[in-house]
């Protein structure tokens, strides 16, 4: 049984409408650096606005939580997972939710009532108990015995500090061969948290104000990865069949068997699955110093590292049979994975490279210096060095010196970092709390601004132009296109003064709902057709654009104000980058 399709097959049964899985990065939010729940991409639409699709859904989603990295290596935790989520928008509630789950469980899963307990939220000051959530368990048949009320810490879910959120519900399963205890204790480790149901009915305000929705909705979020290793009665995640082959793979690359080499080996399937979701994701992500191409990069690295411990050869392109196999696993749902195959394999295979250039020394460094040590913590300037010179993530720098029970100065370091670059990488380590932030209305300009630019850019550069990327904050936007030349300063004038001469026509922007295949018929362009549902909204500005997107717009292009272009440079091999701000 593949948990996945049963997953869809019962909500769409249930008259939900499966949606394609969102991007693992999101596009024009730069708050977070990955999508971390199901819900990430629907956060809109939990909010009141109408989804093309309906007030039924339900997917499987790519998520990354970073908040787990330094787990990865026991039996239970990943970087990347998939999430499994229906939702309604408005439409069912509390009762009706149970009941799928409880339905989807027992009846599909075949999950027995007895191993099976739940929590639900005691209430607080603003907000009741949830007796009604309660009574619907007991009604379909849990114990009072087997129902736990928790507090706002363990049952109300908000994806990070503001934005739609809720009491919540959790089913607990109990992963043991151990008598089941009558009484469920959620403390009690054999009873695993397997699906959570959040009753989403409040907002969030940022100064902490609570109020209420204008709908009640329901999003729930089920672990694939944990799920599975239920069915399939096993405690160790990384025996289930999800990972079999990959380990399988690493037992031959490694001449090694799994028993014995367990903590490695998780971390390098783990670190080489995620690599492979992050490096195949539309955004282009390269190893790099900042935001998700530092994190592409550690996790690259640290892989690396474990496999000499394994003494795999690393001079070898040794990940990439290893790759294949993720590649196989996930090809024939997510079709990235299938269509950036190569470029997945090119950058493994050149950061293995790139690193590898300096790990044996770099490894020696490390050994001399932990010989001549005189205290239990490694200084800010060897860790530096190590990072430097050898190119040590410092995390990763901090992982080796644990190992010899010692500590590093990461303070140290990452002041001396930034007084050495420009590139901040505490920054973006603030993103990965995660938490969609709310489109302002700086944003929404630069939204609308993104495709007269792009409508610009087809004009003076020619048809051959097509977005390849953009990224928005509320201060600039910045636009990846694919073109094969340095823009001359005559082509940035044109560019320039044709979006501003748009924005001084004060040009409607409309927005229609139509199907794909309409869209694409009528002439609307599309980043990337393949990851947009089959309902979707397109955008004309006039008639100078028109583009699938999911908005926010302005309503006329004369609230823009004044477009200007900062700065031009390649992106990657023929694509070029645009930053400009509006004033
Ligand atoms: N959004 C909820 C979670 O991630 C379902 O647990």
């Amino acid at each position: 049984m593949n948990l996945k399709d049963e997953f869809i097959k019962y909500f769409v049964s249930q008259g939900h409408v499966q949606i394609p899985s969102a991007p693992l990065i999101p596009e024009n939010d730069p708050s977070v650096l990955f999508n971390t729940a199901g819900m990430q991409p629907l956060i809109p639409y939990l909010m009141g606005k109408k989804h093309p699709e309906g007030t039924r859904l339900c997917d499987y989603q790519k998520c990354v939580r970073l908040t787990d990295l330094d787990s990865i290596g026991d039996l239970t935790h990943h970087t990347f997972f998939e999430m499994l989520g229906n939702w309604s928008l408005g439409d069912y509630f509390k009762k009706e939710s149970i009941g799928f789950s409880f339905e989807f469980l027992t009846k599909v899963l075949n999950i027995p009532v007895e191993k099976l307990a739940v929590t639900v939220f005691e209430g607080n000051e603003d907000i009741p108990r949830d007796e009604f959530a309660a009574n619907c368990w007991k009604e379909l048949g849990i114990s009072e015995d087997r129902i736990a009320y928790l507090g706002v810490k363990d049952n109300f879910w908000i994806a990070g500090e503001s934005g739609p959120c809720g009491g919540d519900t959790e089913i607990f399963y109990f992963r043991s061969n151990d008598e089941i205890p009558s009484k469920f204790d959620p403390n009690d480790d054999r009873w695993v948290e397997i699906w959570n149901n959040v009753f989403m009915e409040y907002n969030k305000a940022e100064d902490g104000t609570i109020t209420e929705l204008p709908q009640k909705n329901v999003d729930t979020g089920m672990g694939l990865e944990r799920v599975v290793a239920v069915l399939e009665g096993v405690n160790d995640n990384y025996k289930t069949s999800i990972w079999k082959e990959i380990i399988a793979e690493i037992e031959r690359v490694s001449n090694k068997t799994y028993e014995g080499n367990e903590v490695s080996m998780r971390i390098i399937a783990d670190h080489i699955r995620t690599s492979v979701f992050i490096s195949a994701d539309h955004a282009g992500i390269k190893p790099s110093n900042t935001d998700q191409g530092y994190i592409l990069r550690r996790l690259i690295r640290r892989a690396v590292r474990h496999a000499k411990k394994l003494e795999i050869n690393t001079n070898e392109n040794w990940m990439e049979s290893i790759a294949l196999e993720v590649i196989k696993k996930y090809e024939n749902y997510y079709s990235e994975i299938k269509d950036n195959k190569e470029v997945v394999l090119e950058v493994l295979k050149n950061e293995n490279i790139k690193f590898n250039r300096t790990l044996e020394k770099g490894l020696r460094e490390f050994d001399k210096l932990i010989k001549n040590l005189n205290s239990d913590t490694i200084d800010k300037d060897i860790a530096f060095k190590l990072y430097d010179t050898y190119g040590f993530p410092i995390e990763l720098t901090e992982e080796m010196a644990s190992e010899h029970d010692l500590k590093v100065d990461a303070q140290g370091f990452k002041e001396k970092f930034k007084a050495h670059q420009e590139l901040s990488r505490t920054a973006s380590a603030g993103k990965f709390k995660g938490g969609l932030s709310g489109t302002g209305e700086m944003e929404t300009k630069y939204h609308t601004a993104t495709h007269l630019l792009n409508a610009a850019l087809k004009i003076v550069v020619g048809d051959g132009v097509h977005q390849k990327g953009s990224n928005i904050t509320s201060e600039r936007m910045r636009f990846d296109f694919s073109c094969d030349h340095k823009l001359s300063d005559e082509e940035k004038q044109k560019v320039e003064e044709l979006v501003n001469s748009w924005i001084k026509d004060d040009i409607s922007v409309t927005m229609e709902t139509m199907s794909k295949e309409e869209a694409v018929k009528s002439g609307a362009e599309a980043m990337f057709i393949e990851k947009y549902a089959d309902i979707v909204n397109v955008y004309s500005i006039g008639d100078i654009s028109k583009e699938i997107c999911g908005g926010p717009h302005v309503k006329t292009t004369g609230k823009l104000g004044t477009f200007k272009i900062k700065k031009e440079e390649a992106s990657s091999a023929g694509v070029r980058r645009i930053k400009a701000i509006l004033e």
